[in-house]
C-alpha cells in the first residue's frame, strides 16, 4: 500500500537523525517535514547541546521538548542544518517560504557546513518554478516589488501573513526558473526586498527524498 505524504514525511525524519552529529549545535529549519524531525529528535538528546532554529514556531516545538534554542549572535558556526523545500531541482537548488520563514532558513543556513533537506518525492523537480516563488519584502516596498515581479512575467499575489520579521510575503506564480542563481542574486538587489525565496548560491548539500520505495539519499 502506498504510504500517505505524512508517512513519507516521517520517514524522511526518521532517516535525519543519523546526520545530526555529536555534540555540535544543529540547525533547525521550520514546516511539517521539520515539525516531524522535531517530534523525533528526544531520541537523540543526549547528541544535541543546542539547537539554532530558523523560527518562531520551531522555536517553541524544540523548547517545549527540553532543548536549548540559541540566538543566532550566540554561536559562530552550525555543524547541520536539516530542513524542508518546497521544490528541489537536480542541482539541488530550491524553493522554501512556503511556511513563510525564508530570511531566517536563509540566515542559518549560511553558517552551516552541511545543508541536509528532508523532503517527500512530490519535492522534486526538473526545473523549479511550479511552486510560488516567495518574496519576504519590507511592507513598504510590497507594490514596487510586485511590478517588479510582474514585468517578469509572474503572477503575484500578496499573502495575508505578517513574518516573525514583521515583514510581508509576495508569491510569485508562474516562473519558470531556469538560472535560479541569477534570479536568486538580481531579486535579491532590489531595494526593499529582504529575501527571495531561492536557495540556490547556498543549495542543499544532502538530500533525502522520501518515496514508497523507501528514503533515498542523493549527495552533492
Ligand atoms: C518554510 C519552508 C519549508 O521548508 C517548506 O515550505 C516545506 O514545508 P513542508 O515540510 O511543510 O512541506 O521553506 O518556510
Amino acid at each position: 500500500m502506498a504510504l500517505t505524504q505524512t508517512e513519507l514525511k516521517r520517514e524522511v525524519a526518521r532517516e535525519a537523525l543519523a546526520y545530526v552529529e555529536d555534540g555540535k549545535i544543529l540547525g533547525v529549519g521550520t514546516g511539517s517535514t521539520v515539525d516531524q524531525f522535531i517530534d523525533l529528535l528526544p531520541t537523540i538528546r543526549e547528541k544535541i547541546p543546542a539547537c539554532v532554529s530558523s523560527s518562531e514556531r520551531s522555536t517553541v516545538r524544540l523548547e517545549a521538548l527540553g532543548f536549548k534554542v540559541l540566538d543566532m549572535n550566540e554561536v559562530d558556526e552550525i555543524g547541520v542544518y536539516v530542513d524542508g523545500a518546497d521544490e528541489i531541482d537536480p542541482r539541488y537548488s530550491m524553493i522554501k517560504g512556503g511556511g513563510g520563514a525564508l530570511t531566517r532558513e536563509k540566515i542559518v543556513a549560511s553558517i552551516s557546513k552541511r545543508f541536509v533537506c528532508i523532503a517527500d518525492e512530490s519535492k522534486k523537480v526538473g526545473i523549479l518554478g511550479n511552486f510560488p516563488l516567495p518574496v519576504e519584502v519590507i511592507p513598504m516596498a510590497a507594490r514596487a516589488i510586485k511590478a517588479r515581479l510582474e514585468a517578469f512575467g509572474a503572477e503575484v499575489t500578496l499573502r495575508d501573513f505578517v513574518t516573525d520579521n514583521q515583514c510581508h510575503i509576495l508569491d510569485a506564480r508562474g516562473l519558470e526558473i531556469l538560472e535560479p542563481e541569477i534570479l536568486e542574486r538580481e531579486i535579491n538587489s532590489w531595494p526593499g526586498v529582504v529575501t527571495v525565496g531561492l536557495f540556490a548560491e547556498r543549495g542543499a548539500d544532502v538530500l533525502l527524498l522520501g518515496t514508497n520505495e523507501g528514503v533515498k539519499t542523493f549527495t552533492r
